[in-house]
């Protein structure tokens, strides 16, 4: 049987804990898992692609059949070039139910043969978000148990004067 390969999408700016749980979960499921950064983002991202490639790479790096990838334009043109047959989003709270409902049935308006699979994070993550995350770092909030420690340890990188103010 050909292997089933899906796409897991995303700004992944920074992945987070629940992003990586999401992803050892799909990877469980399919035959081939690819984390896909968009890198036409609209909004002014914290790090750059090629941060996120790296970072995404590192904290993967012990599945096996997960790899990272950045793609532009439309996801299920991105998609049909995978030869994937899925996308994997996500689903945390009600709030995230209406956009991804009408992106899961744009997408199949625009190609019928992908179906999109949500999945549930952890309880213990459902609450986490990218943006949170920045937030509170922002802050000088503590993010330790949301992100890989080595997100952690680069967000601290990026901002040493914020690290530094961190209880
Ligand atoms: O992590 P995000 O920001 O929630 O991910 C959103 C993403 C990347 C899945 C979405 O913006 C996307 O697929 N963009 C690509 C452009 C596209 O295909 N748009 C039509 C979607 S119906």
């Amino acid at each position: 049987m050909a292997e089933v390969a899906v796409i897991y999408p995303g700004s992944f700016d920074p992945i987070t804990n629940g992003h990586l749980d999401l992803i050892r979960r799909g990877s469980q499921l399919f035959d081939r898992l690819v984390v896909a950064i968009l890198t036409n983002l609209e909004k002014e991202p914290l790090f750059t692609i090629d941060e996120r490639i790296d970072m995404l790479q590192l904290v993967t790096e012990d599945i096996a059949n997960v790899s990272v990838d950045t793609f532009s334009g439309l996801l299920v043109d991105y998609a049909r070039q995978k030869q994937a047959r899925a996308i994997l989003r996500g689903i945390r709270a009600f709030s995230d139910y209406e956009y991804e409902l009408q992106m899961a049935l744009m997408n199949r308006k625009l190609e019928p043969r992908l179906e999109t699979v949500f999945m549930m994070p952890g309880e213990s993550f459902a609450y986490i978000s990218s943006r949170l995350v920045k937030e509170i770092f922002h802050h000088g909030g503590p993010v330790k148990g949301l992100v890989p420690p080595l997100v952690e340890d680069r967000l601290k990188q990026k901002f040493p004067a914020r690290a530094a103010q961190m209880r």
